[in-house]
């Protein structure tokens, strides 16, 4: 969370050029933005709420200056709790991501000291803490070790002093990549804000500091303040096409690279599903751990190696995970579900897993980033940039690696594959083949609802959770998932005449059952909406989708994507950006 872009360098447009990286870290967070820089010896700040659109910000040419989106955790969302925050002084400024937990006391003291608050977040501590540091005669590196020393939390901050040209950065588990260019020096919460100026890059560990001038950057240990060597690296992926192209947005792009991204690994990723075979084979307990659509393509995979591998493996919600951390043991395997590769409680339970002496896999679609890195094996999802905040090819890309894996280990690779270009070639389909018009149809007729639920048995109940998901999160219709036993034991008590009800009904074991259930649901007035290869008389709306087997997750997600679009879109809102939403969810 929270989207961070900072530079040292010759006097350049720094206003504009901070702006423009703000932009492309904005899925981090959109509730207000904010840029610094020197003007005449001092701090200029430009902040404000909402999204950046196409503001512009009016800056002198600076060599130094940076910026953050912010997605609010302490503080309401107003134009003083946007960050940057600035000392008393007005030398100093800082842009924080994280979450101070004791920043209450901190404040207090700070405040009796005679410190002059001007925001209610828990970020501004901070600056004052290294004024302090300052004022008594440390540089800013000092000053800002000593200060970070005294937070609790996970916390990734920069701290600019304009009278030195200077920026400091120090975190813990949020993230942050130094950018080394010529003449000039970055720091930035992804990658993805640095390749347009530098691909050489030194991912910040934990508790070391950074000092970032115009022509150097230096590495002390938090605590020792002893200097430490840079770990270069070179970006060597390509962060794809991260544009728009022909779509209206981020949403329908992504949901249309699907079918290209399932194929890509259907035909790419023989050996990588291979070693994953392998590690879940040899280990004592899989954990499959992710959140929010992750934890559904956890749950998902944990029918798959049941149902096709005849094989075990737990899924567990990362937030959840610490409270069964007493069944990890060296022979465990943590398997880490992730788009981003930063979300906090997902790399919580990597490093409890580590704790425990577990080995630590991940499915990842952001290289190099924190959970890609800190794996033993870490499988690159492929699906390219996923600038939406709902989660799509990254879902299927997810399911696309598990259906594989689990045919690996079942011996039947083949079949796999196979499943996977049939599911590739439905994905295709059902968009170009009046899928999407008949979904915008069904959208059309239900978008006054208030509630929707979604039914799935087997491997289709997880599918439920996540259309469910997906449609709440874009359209705001109160929408859930069950499993569709489960109706009678409470749910169907919700129903009322015309209430839209999806129901996943694959050519599988749960096929039978869940008409059952469907036709339990429409006697009560339910609206019946089948996914299904099959019509059956219970639905009043038919969507159809290619019978694909095992993959039957992976083309069933897209119909529901679709649905949840088409809701948003129908009642105004903005699919790429849901209120309250962030894309990386870096604190806990
Ligand atoms: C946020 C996003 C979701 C995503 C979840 C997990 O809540 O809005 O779309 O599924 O985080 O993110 P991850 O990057 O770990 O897959």
């Amino acid at each position: 969370m929270c989207g961070i872009f900072g530079y040292v360098g010759r006097p350049a447009n720094v206003g504009g050029m901070v702006l423009g990286a703000l932009k492309r870290l904005e899925y981090r967070g959109y509730d207000s933005w904010g840029v610094a820089a020197r003007e005449n010896g001092h701090v200029a700040v430009r902040k404000q709420t909402g999204k950046i659109g196409g503001a512009t910000v009016d800056l002198p040419a600076a060599a130094i200056g940076f910026g953050h989106t912010r997605w609010a955790t302490h503080g309401g969302v107003t134009d003083a709790n946007a960050h940057p925050h600035l000392d008393c002084t007005g030398r100093l400024a800082l842009i924080h991501n994280g979450i101070i937990e004791n920043f209450r006391p901190l404040r207090d003291e700070l405040l009796a000291r005679g410190h002059q608050f001007r925001s209610d977040t828990d970020s501004e501590v901070m600056v004052h803490l290294i004024e302090e540091g300052v004022a008594s005669g440390k540089s800013l590196a000092d000053a800002t070790r000593a200060a970070f020393a005294r937070l609790q939390g996970l916390n990734a901050i920069i701290a600019m002093d304009v009278t030195r040209n200077e920026l400091v950065a120090v975190k813990t588990i949020s993230p942050l990549v130094l950018g080394l260019g010529e003449g000039a020096n970055y720091v930035a919460s992804d990658s993805l804000a640095l390749t347009e100026y530098t691909r050489d890059v030194v991912y910040l560990e934990d508790n070391q500091v950074a000092i970032i001038r115009p022509d150097e950057v230096t590495l002390l240990d938090l605590y020792s303040g002893q200097p430490l060597p840079l770990k270069r690296e070179r970006v060597d992926w390509d962060a794809g096409d991260a544009g728009l192209g022909e779509y209206p947005d981020f949403m329908s792009k992504e949901m249309a690279e699907q079918g290209r991204v399932v194929r890509q690994i259907a035909t790419g990723y023989a050996e990588r599903a291979r070693a994953l075979a392998d590690l879940i084979w040899g280990s004592y307990g899989t954990f499959l751990v992710g959140c929010g659509t992750a934890s559904y393509a956890a749950l998902t995979g944990m029918y798959l190696f049941s149902r096709i591998a005849r094989r075990h493996v737990n899924a567990v919600l990362g937030s959840e995970f610490k409270y069964q951390e007493h069944f990890l043991t060296d022979r465990s395997l943590a398997l880490a579900l992730s788009q981003s590769g930063e979300t906090a409680d997902i790399i919580e339970a990597m490093v409890t897993s580590r704790g425990r002496g577990a080995t630590i896999g991940a499915l990842v679609n952001v290289r190099g980033s924190t959970l890609d890195r800190m794996a033993d094996f870490s499988v690159p999802l492929g699906a390219g940039p996923e600038q939406c905040v709902l989660s799509t090819k990254a879902y299927t890309a997810k399911l696309a690696v598990l259906t594989l894996t689990a045919h690996t280990l079942a011996g039947t690779p083949e079949i796999g594959r196979e499943l996977l270009l049939r599911a590739a070639d439905e994905l295709d389909r059902f968009l170009a083949g009046g899928g999407a018009a008949r979904v915008r149809a069904v959208a059309e007729r239900i978008a006054g609802a208030e509630h929707l639920y979604a039914i799935g048995r087997g491997l289709s109940y997880p599918t439920a959770l996540e259309a469910a998901l997906k449609i709440k999160e874009v359209s705001y219709v109160h929408a859930e998932g069950f499993a569709g036993g489960e109706l009678k034991h409470g749910v169907i008590a919700l129903l009322t005449e015309g209430t839209p009800c999806l129901v996943f009904a694959p050519n599988d074991e749960t096929r039978d059952d869940i008409l059952s259930g469907a036709m339990e649901m429409k006697s009560r007035g339910g609206l019946m909406i089948g996914v299904s290869p099959q019509d059956d008389p219970v639905f009043d709306i038919h969507l159809p989708v290619a019978d694909v087997g095992d993959a039957s997750p992976i083309v069933n997600a897209l119909p529901a994507q679709l649905l949840g679009y088409h809701l948003a879109r129908l009642r105004g809102y903005d699919p790429d950006k849901p209120r309250n939403l962030a894309k990386s969810v870096t604190v806990k």
